[in-house]
C-alpha cells in the first residue's frame, strides 16, 4: 500500500512538474526597445497577449520600415488556461474601389510603381483592429497601458541604427516624393547614425487608438483624417472602407512532423499550408542520416512542389475555394514524394503547369512566452521597406503597400519574384495572399515559437528552423544556420554566401540544380523554446539583424 501511495505521489509530482508554467518569460523581437516594451508590460501585470500589443505597437514606432499602424499581420496565440490556439488575422484588405486591373497600363502591362509606391498601393490597415481585439479578448490590461511604451518612443524619438539607414537608403526616392515622409529623412537625406526620429503626430494617433480601442481609427476623427490625406494624394479609400474592416479569428493550419505538432498561419497566409506539405513530404526520409548534398536536394524538391501549389491554389479563404484538406494530407504528400528522384532535380517546368502568386523585403516577427505558459508568434508587415512611402500628414500613419502581394496580372512576378493565379487576383474587400508564417512546434516536452520576415523566403526559413528544432538543436543554432531557398519559379536554388561547401555545391549541380549565391544574407528570425522537462527557457534573435532576445 505504502508503495502504491509512493508511486502515486511521484506521479502527481511528475505531472505537476510537466504542467507547471515556464520558469521565465521570454521575448525575442527585431528591436531592443520593443523587447523592453514587452517586459515593461509583463512586469506591470500583463500577460503574453498584453505584451504582444506592447511589442507590436513599439515596433510600429521604432521600425517604421517594417510594420505599423498603417499595416497588418498575423498574431498566432496560445492560451494556456483552455489550451486554445488561434490565429488573429489582421491582414489588410483591398479598398472597395479596387479592381483586378488597377495596376495595368493601357497596354495591359503591370505598372509596378503603382502597386508599390504611394496611397494607391495601400490596403485598408488591420493592425489597430487586431491590437484592440487581442487586448480586449485575451489581455488583462487596458490598451493605454500596453501602448504606453510605444507612445513614449513616438514622442521622445528613437535612434537611427545601421539597419534603419540601409532601409532608408533603399526607399529614399519614394520617401522624398511624399512631403510628410520627410520625418524619416534629414534634409532629404538618410539620417546619420544616432539621429533621433520623433513622430509627434503618430504619438497622438496611438494615444487616440489606445483610448478608443481603435474605434477612432475606423469610425472617428482619425478615419476622416486618413481618408482625406489619402484622397488628396490620389488614393481611393473611403470612410466605408475603414468602417467595414473586420479582424477575423481563424483556426490555424495543423500538421505533424516526427512526433511534433506544427501549428501555423492559415490562409490568407500561404505559410502553414506550404509548411505542412513540405514537412509531410520530408517525413518519408531520414534527413539527419544523409550527406549535406542529398539532404539539401530532398528539401529543395519539397520546397519546389509546395510553392507550385501555393501559386496555383492559394488566396483569401473568404473569396476562393481551396483544396486545403488535400494539400495538408500525408497521402497527397506521399504522391509528391514518390515523384522525387533521389539524385536528380525535377525541372520546375516538368511539374503540372499552373494557371498563373505574389509576396517582401521588410517586415517583422516577434515571439513571446509568459510565466503562465501563454505564448504568441506574430509576423507583421507594411510590405516593402517604409511600405508605400506615403505618410498621412494629419495622423502620422505610414501606409503599407500590401496591394503588391496580390497577383496584379496572372503569371507576372511581383516584387519578390512570386507568380500567382486567379485565386490571388485583386478584388474589392479581399485580403492579399501572404507568406507570413508565425508558427508553434511542440510535443509534451518542448515548445518552439518562431517566425521571420523575408517575403517569399519566409516559409522556407521557418521550414529549415523546424527541421533543426526536430533534431534537438537549440534556438541559437537554428536561427543562425545558413539558409537556402527554392520557390518553384524561378527554377533556382538561392543560397546565402556561406551555406554550402564546394563539394556540396558541386554535388548539387551534378544532380541538375541551378544555384545562385546571394550577395547578402536574408531573414530576421526571432524564436524561443520552452523546454518543459528541462525547465528551461531559451530565446534567440537572428544575428543577421539588430534585435534582442531576453529570458528573465
Ligand atoms: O505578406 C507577405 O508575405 C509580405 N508582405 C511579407 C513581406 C516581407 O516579409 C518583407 N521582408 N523582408
Amino acid at each position: 500500500m505504502a508503495r502504491v501511495r509512493f508511486l502515486f505521489v511521484l506521479l502527481v509530482l511528475f505531472v505537476g512538474s510537466v504542467q507547471a508554467g515556464p520558469p521565465k518569460a521570454a521575448i525575442a523581437s527585431a528591436h531592443p526597445l520593443a523587447t523592453e516594451a514587452g517586459f515593461e508590460v509583463l512586469e506591470r501585470g500583463g500577460n503574453a497577449f498584453d505584451a504582444a500589443v506592447a511589442v507590436s505597437a513599439a515596433l510600429a514606432v521604432v521600425e517604421p520600415y517594417s510594420s505599423g499602424i498603417g499595416g497588418g499581420g498575423f498574431w498566432l496565440l496560445h492560451r494556456a488556461s483552455d489550451d486554445r490556439d488561434v490565429m488573429i488575422d489582421g491582414r489588410e484588405v483591398a479598398p472597395l474601389a479596387a479592381h483586378r486591373d488597377m495596376y495595368l497600363d493601357d497596354k495591359g502591362e503591370v505598372v509596378r510603381t503603382r502597386s508599390m509606391d504611394g496611397p494607391l498601393a495601400a490596403g485598408i490597415p488591420g493592425e489597430p483592429a487586431a491590437l484592440a481585439h487581442i487586448a480586449g479578448q485575451y489581455g488583462r490590461l487596458p490598451m493605454e497601458m500596453s501602448m504606453g511604451p510605444a507612445i513614449r518612443h513616438a514622442g521622445q524619438g528613437f535612434e537611427v541604427t545601421p539597419h534603419y539607414r540601409r532601409m532608408a537608403r533603399f526607399r529614399r526616392d519614394v520617401l522624398r516624393e511624399f512631403p510628410a515622409a520627410a520625418t524619416f529623412l534629414t534634409d532629404d537625406e538618410v539620417p546619420p547614425l544616432g539621429y533621433r526620429i520623433r513622430q509627434p503626430e503618430l504619438a497622438r494617433t496611438l494615444t487616440s487608438i489606445a483610448k478608443s480601442e481603435a474605434e477612432s481609427f475606423y469610425r472617428g476623427e482619425l478615419a476622416a483624417a486618413l481618408v482625406a490625406d489619402v484622397r488628396e494624394a490620389g488614393g481611393i479609400w473611403t470612410l466605408e472602407d475603414l468602417e467595414n474592416y473586420r479582424v477575423i479569428e481563424r483556426a490555424p493550419i495543423r500538421g505533424r512532423y516526427r512526433g511534433l505538432d506544427v501549428i501555423s498561419a492559415a490562409p490568407p497566409s500561404s505559410g502553414g499550408v506550404a509548411l505542412v506539405t513540405m514537412l509531410n513530404i520530408l517525413s518519408g526520409y531520414d534527413l539527419s542520416g544523409l550527406q549535406p548534398a542529398r539532404r539539401t536536394h530532398l528539401i529543395v524538391e519539397a520546397m519546389r512542389r509546395a510553392y507550385r501549389d501555393r501559386a496555383e491554389y492559394l488566396g483569401d479563404p473568404d473569396f476562393v475555394e481551396m483544396p486545403l484538406a488535400r494539400l495538408t494530407d500525408p497521402d497527397y504528400a506521399a504522391g509528391l514524394r514518390a515523384a522525387i528522384h533521389p539524385e536528380k532535380a525535377t525541372p520546375s517546368a516538368m511539374l503540372p503547369g499552373f494557371t498563373h502568386a505574389s509576396t517582401g523585403r521588410d517586415t517583422t516577427h516577434f515571439s513571446i512566452l509568459d510565466t503562465d505558459g501563454n505564448y504568441v508568434a506574430a509576423t507583421l508587415s507594411i510590405n516593402y521597406p517604409f511600405g508605400s512611402g506615403f505618410l498621412s500628414k494629419r495622423t502620422g500613419v505610414l501606409l503599407n503597400d500590401e496591394m503588391d502581394d496580390f497577383s496584379a496580372k496572372p503569371g507576372v512576378p511581383n516584387a519578390y519574384g512570386l507568380v500567382g493565379a486567379e485565386a490571388n487576383a485583386i478584388a474589392s474587400g479581399k485580403r492579399p495572399l501572404s507568406s507570413m508564417s508565425p508558427t508553434f512546434v511542440r510535443n509534451a516536452d518542448r515548445i518552439a515559437v518562431l517566425g521571420t520576415p523575408g517575403g517569399s523566403r519566409i516559409i522556407t526559413m521557418v521550414l529549415l528552423g523546424i527541421l533543426e528544432f526536430a533534431e534537438g538543436k537549440d534556438p541559437e543554432a537554428w536561427i543562425s544556420r545558413p539558409r537556402f531557398h527554392h520557390q518553384y519559379l524561378p527554377d533556382r536554388v538561392f543560397h546565402e554566401p556561406e551555406a554550402f561547401s564546394t563539394t556540396t555545391l558541386q554535388a548539387l549541380e551534378e544532380m541538375g540544380h541551378t544555384l545562385e549565391a546571394s550577395e547578402r544574407t536574408w531573414g530576421n528570425m526571432q524564436g524561443l523554446v520552452w523546454d518543459r522537462r528541462g525547465k528551461r527557457v531559451e530565446a534567440a534573435s537572428d544575428p543577421r539583424g539588430e534585435g534582442a532576445a531576453v529570458a528573465r
